[in-house]
């Protein structure tokens, strides 16, 4: 079996786990109990496929960049999960989750969101499936992400804003476990990303593996293989990145490339990056690498993207950089600011800023000319505009 892959207890390695409050023992328990039974039924694999298809609008692209394949000397793939139905990958994660929520008999679903996208993707699911929909938004990603708290209120979402901490995506999950605690019994709550207690780092990475499942048949129509030299994705909680390289992680002809977030850089202590910069840790109840002064208290983090802005990361992306089979490099601000006006000018997409991050990774890794390089643009940047308008260069970037 696969070495990379979540063991029977949780683990990746040494990371992972479930530590969670006893109250909450009994619904993570529900949950490890039933997630492979749901996920492996016939009848959820055809209703979820229907909907990847019909609604979501999957398979999402695997666009060849040229003008930015000849800028790096390389073959670059883009995957588009930016022109996914609400503009990145987190629906393909939404939609599995609500599903699964409604075969356990929950009719309450709760959700934290960071760049908001995780959490119009939670709201637009409810909408359709009919299902009451509260999600925690850290009042600084609130005031920084407004388009999608409209967007959400617009879909009938209650976004309550949290004012805890640096009030950004930590704040926002601590908050949403809260309400699970006082609502054990009738309340599904929806991780956006491989984090948290297991199962949810095994659960979110098989409902966003349609990404990699679909680059092996898109190469394989393009390329005649079904493998790249390179996989590159930004990283936040790690769930764009997980379904992007899930059915490459044995495969070790593949590097595998993935981009933190610098912030203002590694060492000015106003960063995100948290496997440069983390060390063993419980966060969110997964054992995993966290950003923390010496006394063990969680440092607050700093991105100028609020979907990177986190201090964790997910035990499956620890357990890959521990064990050298990924490269992480840290992206600072300025790095994928300048990524992304490159993107819109080279090829008229512009990116998120969280996957922009990705993209300013490619300056710093050396290619050959017969590379093939697949790099997933998780989300499209609608949400960022004031944030690239702000911070627009003097001159074209082609
Ligand atoms: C477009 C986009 N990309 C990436 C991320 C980071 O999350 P993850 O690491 O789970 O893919 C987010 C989070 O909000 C996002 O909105």
């Amino acid at each position: 079996m696969n070495t990379y892959q979540v063991n029977q207890e949780g683990y990746y390695g040494e990371f992972g786990g479930a530590y969670v409050p006893e109250i909450l023992h009994g619904c993570i328990t529900e949950l490890q109990n039933a997630y492979r039974q749901v996920l492996d039924d016939p009848s959820f694999k055809e209703e979820f496929a229907l909907l990847l298809r019909d609604y979501v609008g999957r398979p999402s692209p695997l666009y060849l960049a040229r003008r930015l394949s000849e800028r790096y000397g390389c073959k670059i793939y883009l995957k588009r999960e930016d022109l996914n139905h609400t503009g990145a990958h987190k629906i393909n994660n939404a939609i599995g989750q609500a599903l699964l929520a409604k075969r356990m008999g929950k009719r309450r679903i709760i959700a934290e969101t960071g760049a908001g996208q995780h959490g119009v993707a939670v709201a637009t699911v409810c909408s359709l499936l009919g299902l009451e929909c509260i999600v925690y938004m850290g009042k600084t990603d609130v005031e920084r992400q407004h388009v999608n708290v409209e967007r959400m209120k617009m879909l009938g979402a209650t976004v309550t804003a949290v004012t805890s901490g640096n009030m950004t995506l930590k704040d926002a999950v601590n908050e949403a476990i809260r309400d699970w605690c006082c609502h054990p019994e009738d309340t599904y709550y929806v991780i956006g990303s491989t984090v948290g207690p297991h199962p949810y780092p095994d659960l979110v990475a098989r409902l966003q593996s349609v990404i990699s499942e679909e680059i092996r048949r898109q190469l394989l129509e393009h390329e005649g293989r079904d493998y790249p030299d390179y996989l590159m994705a930004c990283i936040g909680g790690g769930s764009n990145a997980a379904g992007t390289i899930y059915h490459y992680l044995d495969d070790t002809r593949v590097n595998i490339v993935l981009a933190e977030a610098g912030g203002l850089g590694i060492e000015t202590g106003q960063s995100a990056a948290t496997i440069n910069l983390g060390r063993m840790g419980v966060l969110h109840g997964s054992r995993t690498l966290v950003m923390q002064d010496a006394d063990g208290q969680v440092l607050e983090p700093y991105s100028i993207s609020a979907g990177l802005d986190y201090p964790g990361i997910g035990p499956m992306h620890a357990n890959l950089a521990a064990r050298h089979r990924a490269t992480v490099l840290a992206v600072n601000d300025d790095e994928a600011l300048r990524a992304a006006y490159e993107l819109t000018r080279l090829e008229g997409i512009i990116p998120a800023l969280e996957s922009a991050h990705a993209l300013g990774a490619l300056p710093k890794l050396k290619f050959c000319p017969t590379d093939i390089v697949v790099l997933t643009v998780s989300g499209r940047g609608d949400k960022d505009i004031e944030t690239y308008l702000a911070h627009m260069p003097n001159q074209s970037a082609s």
